[in-house]
């Protein structure tokens, strides 16, 4: 915790900019704008019960899955504050197939592009459950001054330069990292402002929460159903039976195991030969997190999630994240049984 003085996001991004010394203040005007624009999105989400914002929109994403109001809100929001931030020239995003540039004069010579899934969680959103935000920032590869290009967007993970997400729970809570451990900030909905309320959060190396959807069960590889068993064993040694939690939002579940500890599985399945979850926007800026907390994310087969070299904008990678041991224990069992 922060201590009795409040520190405001912006505050803190302010503060970090002079820890780099050839920092030019791009990088900050980009997450304070990613700052405003969650603060918007905070406010519809949270009055979403209240008016006419639910329900399908009718169009259908580029994943075939019908999209909800309030994913075209927050894909809308989030665009348009990184556009305005003239620092951002051009974004992936899961609602949108192909990448979005800006290509007035000031964006094209940005020198960041961004990754986002501007609403995860969204079957949730009819229901009341905790939903979020994920966004990857990385400098672009092609010249300054020209429009971005799809291969600004298929870079490795370990190439990101920030990474967060945003969680609209029972508080709204922005967590990010640069690359020098995991900070978080809660919303304080009375000054409108982030403030600073997680520093340096780092995960357990051990924890007691396993979360998967095991409606998929009989569809798992023979070692996550091993793993599986595993987490529901007594054993007094190692704190066992763990706890199954699952939200199905991702941010939510991550979120919830990178404060108490846990494993959060998405395993590739009969019918989804790569997982469910998307590299780019989803796996690659939590696994940054994961990391710079002390966690490890890797695809289940002995590959860390930030060195996968993507190929599609929309591609998909079986996902394990997590307390460090728990996910080598995983690991160690999916390669014994398969
Ligand atoms: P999105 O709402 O952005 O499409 O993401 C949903 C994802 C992720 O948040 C969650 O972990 C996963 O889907 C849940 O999938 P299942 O319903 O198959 O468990
Ligand atoms: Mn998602
Ligand atoms: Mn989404």
């Amino acid at each position: 915790m922060s201590g009795n003085r409040l520190v405001t996001l912006n505050e803190f991004i302010i503060e970090k900019q002079s820890q780099f010394p050839y920092a030019k203040g791009e990088l900050s005007r980009l997450l304070s704008h990613i700052g405003i624009a969650a603060k918007i999105v905070h406010r519809e989400v949270n009055k979403a019960g209240l008016v006419d914002i639910l329900g399908e929109v009718g169009a259908v994403n580029v994943q075939g899955e019908s999209q909800k109001k309030l994913d075209v809100f927050a894909d809308e929001q989030f665009i348009g504050a990184l556009k305005g931030s003239s620092e951002c020239c051009g974004i992936a995003s899961e609602e949108n197939q192909d990448i979005v540039t800006f290509d007035d004069d000031l964006a094209k010579n940005g020198r960041y592009i961004v990754t986002i899934d501007p609403l995860d969680g969204s079957s949730n959103i009819d229901v009341n459950v905790s939903i979020g935000t994920i966004f990857a920032i990385f400098r672009r590869v092609t010249p300054i001054g020209h429009k971005a290009e799809e291969i600004d967007f298929l870079q490795e993970g370990n190439r990101q330069v920030a990474a967060g997400y945003i969680i609209y729970g029972s508080s709204t809570m922005l967590v990010y990292t640069t690359g020098r451990g995991v900070n978080g900030f809660t919303l304080d909905p009375s000054i409108g402002e982030f403030c600073l309320s997680h520093r340096l959060i780092k995960t357990p190396e051990t924890g007691e929460i396993y979360s998967i959807n095991e409606g998929n069960y009989i569809k798992f590889p023979k070692g996550v159903k091993k793993y599986i068993k595993y987490c529901q064993e007594n054993d007094k040694q190692t704190d066992r039976p763990y706890s199954s939690r699952y939200i199905g939002s991702l941010v939510a579940d991550f979120h919830r195991n990178l404060l108490k500890g846990g494993i959060f599985l998405y395993p590739i399945t009969e019918n989804n030969p790569n997982g469910k979850l998307r590299l780019l926007y989803e796996c690659n800026p939590i696994a940054f997190l994961a990391e710079q907390a002390g966690g490890k994310a890797t695809d289940g087969r002995g590959n860390r999630i930030l060195d996968i070299k993507p190929e599609a904008l929309h591609q998909r990678v079986p996902f394990y994240v997590g307390s460090r041991n728990m996910v080598d224990k995983a690991e160690e069992m999916i390669s014994i049984y398969e």
